[in-house]
């Protein structure tokens, strides 16, 4: 066996241990011995480090493991805990175990690494992409890109300041069906499309109520968890435990499920309509409605974006039981002058004529084609063959958070008085007339049960500052596109 150093056994004892602990039949002194010797890797292999496995970061793996000429030489999650699966399906394709870092900026370090794979939660995404560019690394970092508006044009700067290639990953971009259904609607083939649907119809129940404070889970090192975000105890129980998953639906960490579910199908809504920028409005009204639990966010939601051009997006997300619209509960529809769109998935869909006769079908896709996009620009060094680069990210993700800032400065009212919100646009009065219907099928008193009338945000799409905000404070507003950052978890000091 090679000589290894001290920090590295501690590392992959941890590693070692942690995949003993998920059940692997691995040979651990040959994945030790193996670990410790350096693969005489082909010139143009890519060394990939995975952050955050618990979840989506098992779906990275799966986007480079054997695949591309890529090897996962690392991962790091802040929870060691959490790090078996990963360290077992790794191990058991590649025959050595990666390293394992608990702290991010141990693995930056690293020169051997070409990729940063992020799949942490919302608030860490735009930090941990900018310190992993910073570094000389390209990045794969989830949806939604940014925690907020501002981190999205910062990542932006930081792809031009440090030459680096950036997917987000809303991996509809790179579906051959969803591909084939945009470019139906940029043809004109539906004719002249004034308006995009998006609908989030998915089931999120109560995550319950806890008495007072919880302790985050003995593995984790909890500062790191917080990053930029204050450190405060949790406030929530649930199967996923105090910390994990259910930050969706904290405001210091996640944007709802609007910023969860919703911004594929925000993204898709926007890029069928060929917005290349922001809009000029948003507003949003809804509640967390149904039930009373730990969680901030709202579960129903009605906005409604007005482009330059004049076009609109409507967006709903539906947290209670529903049927479908136009049989998409989680997908798109586009309304044309010649007939329409329905995706009802992120592999595609079908084309409607004006009589609601099918005239067009898009099918195909899966992850993979998102990764290998990724990878593919990574080598050839050019970011305009990205399927999603950084601004289509931030300005799908601003999306997310416009709408949730004209939630937030809203008026505590109930539902019944919301109508004069989107006078102007029948679409989405209809659409708010459903949401009403929706809500009283789910037991909620529409005319009793308090819910958020949100403020009327105009924006300059140039300077991505909010110009006017309703009967809200302006200063609020403007102040809400960005964030405090932790010291030493600042942003801007990496961008
Ligand atoms: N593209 C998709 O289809 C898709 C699907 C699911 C989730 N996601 C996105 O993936 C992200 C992760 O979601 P999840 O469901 O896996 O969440 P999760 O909470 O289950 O897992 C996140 C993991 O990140 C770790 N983590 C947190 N901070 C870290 C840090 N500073 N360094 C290293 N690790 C850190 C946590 O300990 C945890 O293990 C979210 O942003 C989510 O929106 C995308």
């Amino acid at each position: 066996m090679s000589v290894f150093h001290r920090r590295e056994f501690l590392n992959r004892s941890a590693i070692l241990s942690a995949a003993a602990l998920a059940g692997s039949n691995l040979n651990i002194a040959q994945a030790a011995e193996a670990a410790t010797t350096k693969k005489g890797a082909a010139n143009d292999r890519l060394r990939v480090a995975v952050v955050g496995v618990r979840g989506r970061g098992m779906a990275h793996i799966n986007g480079y493991l054997g695949k591309n000429n890529c090897e996962i030489v690392a991962i790091c999650d802040c929870d060691e805990a959490v790090i078996g699966n990963a360290m077992k399906k790794i191990t058991g394709v590649q025959k050595e175990a990666p390293k394992y870092h608990k702290d991010i900026r141990q693995l930056l370090d690293d020169k051997d690494i070409d990729i940063v794979s992020i799949a942490t939660p919302n608030h860490w995404h735009a930090l941990a992409a900018a310190w992993a560019m910073r570094a000389g690394k390209d990045v794969y970092c989830e949806k939604p890109l940014t925690h907020n508006v501002h981190e999205g044009r910062l990542l932006v700067e930081a792809t031009k300041k440090y030459g680096k290639i950036l997917q987000t990953g809303t991996q509809s971009r790179s579906n051959p069906g969803m591909r084939e259904a945009v470019q139906y609607l940029h043809d004109g083939k539906a004719g002249k499309v004034e308006l995009a649907y998006g609908t989030c119809y998915k089931p999120r129940p109560s995550i319950g109520k806890v008495d007072g404070p919880q302790q985050p889970p003995a593995t984790m090192d909890y500062n790191l968890w917080c990053g930029p975000a204050p450190v405060i105890q949790p406030h929530r129980k649930t199967k996923n435990g105090t910390v994990h998953y259910d930050w969706h639906w904290i405001w210091e960490y996640g944007n709802g499920d609007f910023g969860n579910q919703g911004v594929h199908e925000a993204d898709k809504a926007r890029w069928g309509l060929g917005q290349t920028g922001m809009p000029s409005t948003a507003v949003s009204v809804g509640g967390r409605l149904g039930y009373i639990d730990d969680g901030e966010t709202a579960n129903t939601q009605l906005c409604l974006y007005t482009y330059p051009d004049g076009r609109h997006v409507i967006f709903e997300v539906r947290g209670l039981k529903t049927e479908p619209y136009m049989t998409s509960k989680v997908g798109n529809i586009w309304f044309g002058t010649d007939g329409y769109v329905v995706c009802p998935s992120y592999a595609g869909g079908f084309a409607f004529d004006r009589d609601g006769k099918k005239v067009a079908e898009f099918k195909g896709g899966g992850d993979q084609y998102h990764f290998d996009n990724f990878v593919q620009a990574v080598r050839s060094r050019k970011p305009e063959t990205l399927n999603c680069n950084a601004e289509e990210g931030h300005l799908s993700a601003a999306m997310c958070h416009l709408a949730n800032i004209s939630y937030r400065l809203g008026d505590k009212t109930t539902l019944d008085k919301a109508d004069s919100v989107y006078a102007g646009c029948a679409p989405a009065v209809e659409a708010l007339d459903r949401m009403r219907s929706h809500l009283k099928d789910n037991g909620v008193d529409v005319s009793k049960d308090p819910g958020m009338v949100g403020a009327l945000l105009t924006l300059d799409p140039k300077t991505e500052k909010i110009t006017k905000a309703g009967h809200a404070d302006l200063a609020k507003a403007n102040a809400m596109l960005f964030r405090e950052y932790r010291k030493g978890f600042d942003i801007t000091e990496a961008v």
